[in-house]
């Protein structure tokens, strides 16, 4: 059970960067775990925790791009998977949408991911055609929230 969703500082970059390592992919643009990547979205505000008996077991990034919000970034440790943490990280960024004012929240997964239907049960639609980056396809999901 999570105790809290905290915003990190730049003392948590090398907890961050270990949790991402579950995520990394075999290619050359693969920014995500980089210690300036994660230090600026930090200090930006736009990183938050989820921690759990003093331990960070999850992770979500968030960003505005014109009237939407992005999730950068969502793991959650791969011990405490299918507890809901990640559910609960997402209904964190759906608050996080509404605290600004807007409505449309945005998801994207690499294929490589294979997370089944998380983001559609948790009311986002799959947009019909992928994207592609660094010549992997990803999956784009988007809710209204
Ligand atoms: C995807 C991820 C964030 C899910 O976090 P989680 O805490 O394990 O998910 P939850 O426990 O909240 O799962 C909610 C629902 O989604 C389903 N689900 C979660 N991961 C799934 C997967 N890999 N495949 C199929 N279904 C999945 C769960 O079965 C659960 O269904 P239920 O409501 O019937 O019980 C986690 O597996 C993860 O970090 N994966 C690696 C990184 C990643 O893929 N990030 C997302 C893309 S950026």
């Amino acid at each position: 059970m999570i105790s809290q969703i905290r915003k990190a500082n730049t003392g948590d970059t090398k907890s961050i960067a270990s949790l991402i390592e579950s995520l990394r992919l075999d290619m050359a643009g693969f920014v995500w775990n980089e210690v300036k990547f994660i230090e600026k979205q930090i200090q930006n505000g736009e990183y938050f925790l989820a921690e759990s008996a003093g331990s960070i077991v999850g992770i979500i990034s968030l960003r505005q791009r014109k009237n939407t919000i992005h999730i950068e970034t969502l793991a959650v440790a791969p011990e405490h998977r299918l507890q809901k943490i990640g559910t609960q990280l997402v209904d964190f960024a759906k608050s996080f949408t509404k605290e600004r004012g807007l409505r449309d929240l945005c998801a994207c997964s690499f294929f490589e991911y294979k997370i089944g239907n998380f983001y559609t049960r948790q009311g986002f639609l799959l947009r019909p055609d992928p994207g592609q980056y660094d010549g992997h396809q990803y999956h784009i999901f988007v809710a209204k929230v």
